[in-house]
This record gives C-alpha cells, structure tokens and sequence, in this order.
C-alpha cells in the first residue's frame, strides 16, 4: 500500500475528467499554490476523497501552473493532501498544447457541447471539412491518452468513472487496453435528439456511441436524455434497445443506463452561503434592491443559458406590465466562461448591450431596473442566492442546472423558481416550479409577473418542496449510486 493510500497494483477507484480537482498557479519565486478547479462536475466529485483511500483522479493539466507540477510531480502524480481533495490522488496529464486546443475547444466544446445543447444555427453552421476532421484525430488522441492512464493506475477489476463529452472515447479504449475493469460514463450534458446528433459526420456519430458503449454503465441527469442517447444507438448503430429503453447491447456488450440526477450538499453550502465574504455582498446587494422585490440569475456567460431571452422577457415584463416598474429590481450575474472562443465573447457583448437597453428604457433617477455583473464573485452570486424573490433559469437545454437546485437550498425568502421545461432539473421539481419554453419570450414575461404575484402561502409551500427535492441526491449519494449500478 502506497502512501495515497494504493495497492502495488494500482488503484481500486478512478476517476477521469478533463477539469480536475485543483488548479496550480507558479509565483515568480518557482512556488506552486493550488486552488480549488470551477466547474459543477468538481462538486460533485470532490465529496468522494472521504474514506476513499484508493482513488485516483484522471484529469488534463490547464494551466502553466498544473504543467510545472505534473513535471515535479513523482510519476506523474501529485500528492494533494492538505489541498482539500479529501485525500484523493491527482494524475494530470499534460497533453501536447495543439491537441488540447483542437480537442477541448474545436471538438468538446464547439461541436458535441453544441450538438447536444442544439446551438447551431443550421442555415451557415456546422460545415464539417477535412480540418474538422484533424480536429477530430486530435480527440482521438485526447481520449487516448486519459485511457492509457487509467489503464496504467488501475488495480485488477478496479471501477472507473469517465466524465462528460471530453471523453466519450475513452470508455471503450480503457476497455480495449483492460478488459478486467468496469466502466462507467456519466454525461453532465443533455443528449442530443437523433434528427440532430445526425449532423455530426456518420463516422464521428458512430464512433462517439461507441466510444460511451464501451462502458458498462451509462449516467444521464435525466430520463430524457438516457432515452435520447438509447434512441441514438438504435437509430445510428442499429443496437439493440432494452424494453425498458435502460439498457442497450450492441456487439455482445451491455451497456446498463442509468438516471442519477445530481442534488446539492444542503450543509456544506448553507455554510459556505454564511461565510463573512457572502455576508458583506449581501449588505450592499440588499441596498440595490431596497424594498423592491428581486428577480436573481446567476450563470456562466454560456451560450446554452439563454441569458439573453431572459432579459427580453425582463423587458417584455416591464413593457407589458406597468406597474412593476419601479417595484422590481433584476439582479443577473453572468460570470464568464470559454471566452476562447469568439461566440463566447460575442454572447457577452450581446448580454450587455440588452442590459444597457433596457436601463436606457426604463430607469428614473431613483430606480435602476437592471444590475448586471459580468464577473467572477462567487460570494456575490451566494448573496443572490440567498435574497432572491424570483429565481430565472431558463436555458435552452441543461443537463440539470444546479443553480436551481442551489437557490432553494438557501433562499431566505421563499424564492420562487421560473425554470425551462429544457433543463434536467424540470424533470423532478414539475410543478412545484414555474416552468417555461425557453424560446417563448412572452410566456417566460408572464411567468415572471405569476411568481412576482405570488401569495406567501403558496411560496412557502413550492419553496420547501424544491428544497427537498433538490437535496435528495447529494453530491456522495450520486456517486455511491453509481457504483453500486457497477457492481
Ligand atoms: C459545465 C457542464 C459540465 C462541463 C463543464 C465544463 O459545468 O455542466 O458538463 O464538464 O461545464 O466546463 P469548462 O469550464 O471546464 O469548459
């Protein structure tokens, strides 16, 4: 047994992602300090390190920072402890720099990300050319090298768990390199209707299903989009889809489908959510919105997040609905995300341009109807949280949006959800939250004018079911599923 807790044979748990853990950053003296990584999926995971000696975590080198310590690294894997990882071993990979860029932005997050979240806009894009192609080759290559690690770590039968549209390849090279283990992919996305997952070239469409199909096991938020990935590989591969549309067999292997919806950690945000930081943010944030009510969003500047409907409806409400003006205050904060990516940046600049229109239209001197913030102020969004009245989440399609299960957790006011039939999570709140069609501006306006309109009864009432449903699958409950699905 290794000092991380190993056999001499490798580890019994791994976990693959293309974000990891932590993230490193080199001061001018040569010295690393490391930082707890972004991204929905690190909450998720990091709960498991507790007790799980012999778990090794797979994940890409992203900064220079990461690339000095995978380098001083011992093997290759950095001994974490006291960086909040519960204990877990961290195996980055740094992976030639071009080939990164073509896989994580070119095909992850340009292609399948768009694929699945159905962002194109069909009239000019997607045009698969032979550069597309290279593109492809290199996330080949990317999945390669996270399956050439797993294998190297894994003890005999070990259980490994592949995250996300990064590597949807690698499930089946880790099965072709290591037969004994077992494998599960979870996807954090929705998955794509057939009609559209068809725009991808039929090679990479196949090879992407068969790639997720080499695992064991397959984890969904949704039943929607477990279906969506069955009808897939029936329609693509021919596969054989289970009665129940939960298993699909394709070449003699089974593949089991499972549906996890991910929930919150009620304790660890709660505390987190009255740190001293969050409580400095929420004077000044509750100075903004006076005695107003508070309509909330906190997002990633995403392109899937439909943040820019959200605000056309804000001003549809306003324009339709007089007597709000002056009664309301939005509060969005759109921190930033992929800005390598010019859509990415251009959506920002749409955002604040909406924003700027509709303070032009509407403020008076002692009213501002819209406070924008395009930063990253985690504290800030925690206060927002917590004072919300109305909760906007309204993506043109989510895996589940953890926002809105966050929000329920620690509003001090009943907030009242207004969310998109679109996102994962509509599938267990139903009801109990306000749900809308993403596209239809006017709806999601009059869903607004409901939830502002709401009688404290029925707030309290909605407020404390979603609470309870969003805290049903916390974060190690989630993962512990998932393992018992694999044996
Ligand atoms: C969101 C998605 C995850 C994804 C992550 C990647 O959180 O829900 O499915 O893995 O974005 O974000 P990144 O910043 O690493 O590109």
């Amino acid at each position: 047994m290794g000092a991380d807790g190993e056999t001499e044979d490798g580890a019994a748990l791994l976990v693959a992602s293309n974000r990891g853990p932590l993230s490193f950053t080199e001061a001018d003296d040569g010295s690393l300090s490391a930082s707890r990584g972004g991204g929905g999926l690190v909450s998720g995971l990091s709960s498991m390190g507790n007790g799980a000696g012999t778990t090794v975590w797979v994940c890409a080198a992203l900064t220079d920072g990461d690339r000095v310590a995978t380098r001083r690294a011992e093997r290759g894997r950095l001994d974490l402890d006291g960086h909040d990882t519960g204990g877990l071993a961290v195996r980055m990979l740094d992976i030639d720099p071009r080939t990164f860029q073509r896989a994580y932005n070119a095909i992850a997050n340009s292609t399948l990300w768009f694929i699945h979240h159905l962002l194109y806009a069909t009239p000019t894009a997607p045009a698969f050319d032979t550069h597309f192609l290279r593109e492809w080759d290199s996330y080949r290559d990317y999945n390669r090298a996270f399956a050439e690690a797993l294998a190297a770590d894994a003890a005999p039968g070990a259980k490994v768990l592949v995250q996300d549209y990064h590597l949807t390849l690698a499930p089946r090279l880790v099965r072709e390199l290591r037969p004994d283990v077992r494998i599960a992919h979870f996807s954090h996305t929705p998955w794509a209707p057939t009609d559209y997952f068809r725009l991808l070239p039929d090679q990479v469409g196949r090879e992407t299903l068969l790639g997720v199909l080499g695992a064991d096991h397959a984890g969904f938020h949704s039943p929607r989009w477990a279906r969506a990935f069955a009808g897939c590989c029936a329609e693509l591969l021919g596969a054989k889809v289970g009665a129940d549309e939960m298993s699909v067999t394709y070449d003699g292997h089974t593949t089991n489908l499972g549906v996890h919806p991910l929930g919150v950690d009620a304790d660890s945000l709660r505390a987190r959510a009255a740190e001293s930081d969050v409580e400095t943010r929420l004077a000044a944030v509750r100075e903004q919105i006076g005695d107003r009510q508070a309509i909330v969003r906190v997002d990633r500047t995403e392109l899937s997040k439909n943040i820019s409907r959200g605000l056309l409806a804000y001003r549809e409400l306003l324009r339709e609905r007089p007597e709000w003006r002056g009664r309301v205050v939005h509060l969005a904060s759109a921190y930033p995300s992929r800005h390598d990516l010019p859509e990415y940046r251009e959506y920002t600049a749409t955002v604040q341009r909406l924003a700027a229109e509709i303070e032009d239209e509407f403020a008076t001197p002692d009213w501002r109807p819209i406070i924008l913030h395009v930063t990253d102020d985690y504290a800030r969004s925690l206060a927002l949280y917590r004072v919300g009245d109305v909760l906007l989440v309204n993506p043109v399609r989510d895996g589940m949006n953890l926002v809105a299960k966050e929000v329920p957790v620690v509003s001090e006011r009943d907030c009242v959800v207004v969310l998109s039939e679109a996102a994962g999570a509509a599938d267990e709140f139903g009801d109990h939250a306000l749900l809308v069609n993403p596209f239809d501006v006017a709806g999601t306006a009059d869903a607004l004018h409901r939830a502002l309109s709401m009688g404290a009864a029925e707030r309290t009432e909605r407020a404390a079911r979603l609470a309870e449903i969003s805290t049903r699958l916390p974060p190690d409950r989630w993962l512990a599923d998932q393992l018992a699905a694999l044996g």
